[in-house]
């Protein structure tokens, strides 16, 4: 049974067909690119299944459950977590305090409405451990504004990670980065705990072949390919958009 699929969405813009008739279907555990031209889709696919849009028609469904226009709060609740392309961080407050809130929405969603007496601690070891596996533990007291861009990215990963979730979201969480942190990123996703099931947007091919053990190709709101890299990587229609090459 699919983790999550999508039977047959489409959203309009005004004068926009941002997404066409798109179908997938992604397996408990897998790693899954979404690859693709600017303005191909990727960021909308990622709206519609954690409920920020509604579809324009066609139906998400999360295992057996129909989550179509579900809100976001819902989504999250059901273990959907996702980065954004643009920052949302709290700049003022240090590294650790942006993880520690995560850490406690999470833990408060759990209905308990008294507080047991080692859920101080329970909060801060979570927080720990959430900023080493994201390499950020070094930088627990730097407020985020003076971390450097890939480490904000890196952050924004660690908050996504804070709700334990089941279902990830990155939306090109590399952009920006340079060499060094790129690396540290592919090695912090490849540590992934692997029941967790991951959705990548990634402009850069060496990332998505490193993470990826499968990828679907947007281009102009529909799936031009979906499958395993390696045939990803040699399909025609693939290397004609990206590549310029002659189909
Ligand atoms: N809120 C919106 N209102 C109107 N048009 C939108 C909106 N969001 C996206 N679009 C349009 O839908 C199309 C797909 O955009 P989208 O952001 O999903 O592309 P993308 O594949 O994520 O591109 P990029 O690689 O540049 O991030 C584009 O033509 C874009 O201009
Ligand atoms: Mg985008």
């Amino acid at each position: 049974m699919a983790l999550l699929s999508l039977e047959r969405v489409c959203k309009n813009f005004a004068g926009v067909q941002a997404l066409r008739d798109v179908s997938l279907s992604v397996q408990p555990g897998e790693r899954r690119a979404i690859i693709g031209p600017n303005g191909a889709g990727k960021t909308t696919l990622f709206n519609i299944i954690s409920g920020e849009l509604p579809p324009t028609s066609g139906a998400v469904h999360l295992g057996e459950r129909e989550v179509t226009n579900l809100p976001p709060e819902r989504m999250f609740r059901l273990g959907l977590a996702r980065t954004f392309q643009k920052n949302s961080l709290f700049l003022e407050l240090t590294t650790f305090e942006n993880v520690r809130l995560a850490v406690q929405a999470h833990q408060k969603q759990g209905h308990h409405w008294f507080r047991p007496w080692w859920s101080f601690d329970s909060v801060n070891g979570r927080t720990r451990l959430v900023l080493e596996r994201a390499g950020l533990w070094s930088r627990q007291l730097e407020p985020a504004k003076n971390l450097s861009y890939g480490e904000q990215r890196q952050l924004e990963m660690a908050i996504a990670l804070a709700g334990e979730p089941s279902l990830l979201l990155l939306d090109e969480p590399t952009a920006g980065m340079s060499v060094a942190e790129t690396a540290s990123s592919v090695a912090t996703i490849g540590a992934l705990p692997r029941d967790l099931t991951l959705l990548i947007i990634e402009h850069d091919m060496d990332t998505v072949f490193a993470v990826a053990d499968r990828i679907t190709v947007l281009d102009h709101g529909q799936v031009i390919a979906d499958g395993a890299p390696d045939d990803v990587r040699h399909d025609s229609q693939v290397r004609a958009v990206y590549l310029g090459e002659p189909e």
